[in-house]
């Protein structure tokens, strides 16, 4: 039988946890009556299910009549592929026909005898977007990994025009932190900083007990003993189970360095390499002091790191915003992604 677990990033998994609660806030903001919200940005780190949740929304929306879905690469020209994958879709080429809507200067469809090209990109969009609006349509825009680039820059401008113009165009996109906040720093592009944000927590502990419990027909605590190795971070749901499956006879302490081995393969090595040296000094400090439950108090850091409390909390926010702290309790912090702290020992803590 095939392993029911996977270990590629950007697929929907064959085992999957549902996200309902993001899930719906999302959908349900997008297809009320009267639109109120047309954007949405999906936050967290490598591996935390961004892609994934992204593509379920879509698949959701397209699968309800007059909702149109267009998934566009933040490394290319976005406005043109707009156009481009809009014409692409079988109710809509004939309807811009109909409409004269002529996009052959963008290199989009034939060259209408009845009309004069259209020349200017934005009016392009406008004009197809009223169309889709006079039609009862709604367009879903995703794009996955957003950075600052400046087709992405024109493209949030653009949509901010399109959304005064009272467009029905909705966009959904995904980002690490410190990508979203680079772009919504832009000076034209402060409403970014108002869209709503998801930052994705880790999965439920007890759903991931009950399909650790169901495939590999575990009692609830030994399921519950994987579940907490995973602290919820869905790449490592994926990868324990992978690794379990593959080899059902495994030790536990087997299993656990196997885990290790890969989870760093896959992704703390990219992760940590990506961060700045003052973010790893802090979570080296982290590392350092976490106790058995993995808490640190904020003070005790503090005064590791010597660094003033205005300091402390603006690393704090930061690397929460990363997901890679917990500062869910008072005055503590730890980490959530699982044996992360184990990782930062082996590898940048002299003993
Ligand atoms: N809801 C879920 N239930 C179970 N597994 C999940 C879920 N969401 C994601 N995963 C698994 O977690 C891993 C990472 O998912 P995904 O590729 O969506 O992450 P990402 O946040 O987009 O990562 P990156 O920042 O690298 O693009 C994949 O192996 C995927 O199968
Ligand atoms: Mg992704």
């Amino acid at each position: 039988m095939q392993n029911p677990f996977t270990l590629n990033f950007g697929k929907e998994p064959l085992t999957i946890i549902n996200r309902q609660t993001a899930k719906n806030q999302i959908v349900e903001d997008f297809t009320a009556p009267i639109i109120n919200n047309q954007v949405y940005i999906i936050s967290g780190v490598r591996g935390s299910g961004k892609t994934v949740l992204l593509t379920e929304i879509s698949k959701q929306l397209a699968q309800q009549s007059k909702w149109l879905t267009v998934e566009l690469n933040s490394t290319r020209d976005l406005m043109t592929a707009l156009l481009s994958k809009l014409y692409d879709l079988p109710a809509i080429a004939p309807l811009l026909i109909e409409a004269n809507i002529d996009l052959s200067f963008f290199g989009i469809g034939v060259h209408l005898k009845t009309a004069a090209p259209i020349v200017d990109i934005e009016t392009a969009l406008s004009r197809v977007m009223d169309l889709l609006q006079h039609k009862g349509y709604r367009l879903l825009v995703t794009i996955d990994e957003v950075t600052n680039s400046q087709s992405m820059r024109e493209f949030t401008a653009a949509f901010q025009i399109l959304v005064r113009q009272e467009a029905p165009i909705f966009l959904l996109m995904t980002g690490l932190y410190e990508n979203i906040s680079d772009l919504q720093n832009e000076d034209s592009l402060t409403f970014l900083y108002r869209a709503p944000k998801v930052f994705l927590s880790g999965l439920n502990l007890t759903a991931i007990m009950g399909k650790y419990q169901s495939i590999f027909k575990l009692d609830e605590a030994q399921a519950m003993k994987m579940a907490k190795i995973t602290q919820g971070y869905p790449f490592a749901f994926q990868l324990l189970g992978y690794l379990k499956w593959q080899q059902p006879t495994i030790t536990d302490e087997e299993l656990l360095t196997e885990f290790d081995i890969q989870i760093q393969e896959y992704v703390y090595q990219k992760l940590w390499h990506d961060l700045s040296p003052k973010d790893q000094s802090v979570l080296i400090a982290l590392a350092k002091l976490a106790n058995q439950q993995g808490q640190v108090k904020i003070s005790s850091l503090r005064q590791e790191l010597d660094m003033s409390s205005s300091l402390m909390s603006i690393y704090r926010d930061r690397l929460k915003k990363k997901g890679l702290v917990d500062a869910s309790r008072y005055g503590y912090l730890s980490f959530t992604l699982p044996r992360f702290d184990h990782y930062i020992k082996l590898y940048y803590l002299s003993h």
